[in-house]
């Protein structure tokens, strides 16, 4: 084997996965320890900041618990997770797009009627949203499953108030009817801040990033036969838009939630009025075998 030296150092340990078994693995490994090395040799990187990088990762694994998981929230605001969603989920502009999971869809969407309101602590601004899910040729999904979940007016997920917040608040899986629409009532989401009392939330502050998402409602929407989508509804005059600490916003996944003031139109929907409303259509890509093989 050759000995190290610094100009061929990543050569010498990409080397030593010679005889790794999986050439997956050893793909990755080798790129990885080509662009680390890359990377130490650009900046130089001093003992000091090797160990104050050792310390902050262990700093980060040691914030994660059930509840809590502070490596993907670096993932998050570094933009790998969009990086890695969006890589995996290509839709060359013929389905709706996707975005991050997120964290809170910790619990089961309880299943709703048409119609529903979701919002069960009565709190913020109420608002109508109607949509309807297709395929890529236009055909309506009748029967899609449209689950939903999103923050209260305060900024907060029912399981992050559990204390407060009745369970399963602002949570609801819906079914399509014959056209493929849905419709459910809940209330204008509020942006809010990702747990940033972490080294997560250090690394924000040391490079005066604040640590807000901007308003959204969460969808994963499936059909038999065509790819889920996982992704957000993002309300257009929410702060943060431009901002996003974990870049997940997609142009068009941004609509407006218009007033509506129209008594007639409010008791029909069983809202008071003046109501918000907005419209979300969705249209899934037909799956390919790879697909039902992965599910
Ligand atoms: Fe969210």
């Amino acid at each position: 084997m050759e000995l190290f030296s610094e100009e061929r150092s990543a050569e010498v340990v990409t080397g030593s996965f010679a005889h790794t078994p999986d050439p997956r693995l050893k793909q990755l490994l080798t790129a990885l320890v080509q662009h680390l090395h890359a990377f130490v040799k650009e900046v130089e990187l001093t003992e000091e900041e090797w160990g104050a990088a050792v310390d902050f990762l262990t700093r980060t694994g040691q914030k994660c618990d059930d509840v809590r998981q502070e490596f993907v929230l670096l993932s998050d605001v570094l933009g790998v997770s969009m990086l890695v969603e969006t890589i995996n989920h290509r839709t060359r502009g013929t389905s709706t797009e996707s975005t991050v999971l997120g964290p809170f869809h910790m619990v089961e969407s309880p299943p709703r009627e048409p119609g529903d309101n979701i919002a069960l602590d009565g709190k913020g601004e109420p608002c109508l949203v109607t949509g309807q899910v297709s395929g890529p040729d236009g055909e309506p999904l009748a029967g899609a499953q449209v689950d939903v979940w999103q923050a209260n007016a305060d900024g907060f997920y029912d399981v992050q108030q559990p204390d407060v917040q009745p369970e399963r608040n602002l949570r609801g899986l819906f079914t399509a009817d014959d056209d493929g629409r849905f419709w459910f009532r809940t209330i204008v989401p509020r942006y809010y801040p990702i747990p940033d009392d972490g080294p997560v939330g250090r690394l924000l502050t040391s490079t005066g990033r604040h640590p807000y998402r901007p308003a959204h409602v969460h969808f994963i929407v499936d059909a038999p036969g065509y790819r889920p989508v996982t992704t957000h509804l993002f309300v257009d005059d929410s702060p943060h838009l431009d901002s996003d600490a974990v870049f997940g916003v997609k142009e068009s996944l941004i609509r407006p939630f218009p007033l509506v003031d129209d008594p007639a139109r409010a008791a029909e929907v069983g809202l008071p009025n003046p109501f918000r409303t907005v419209h979300f259509d969705v249209a899934l890509l037909r799956s390919s075998a790879d697909d039902e093989d992965a599910r």
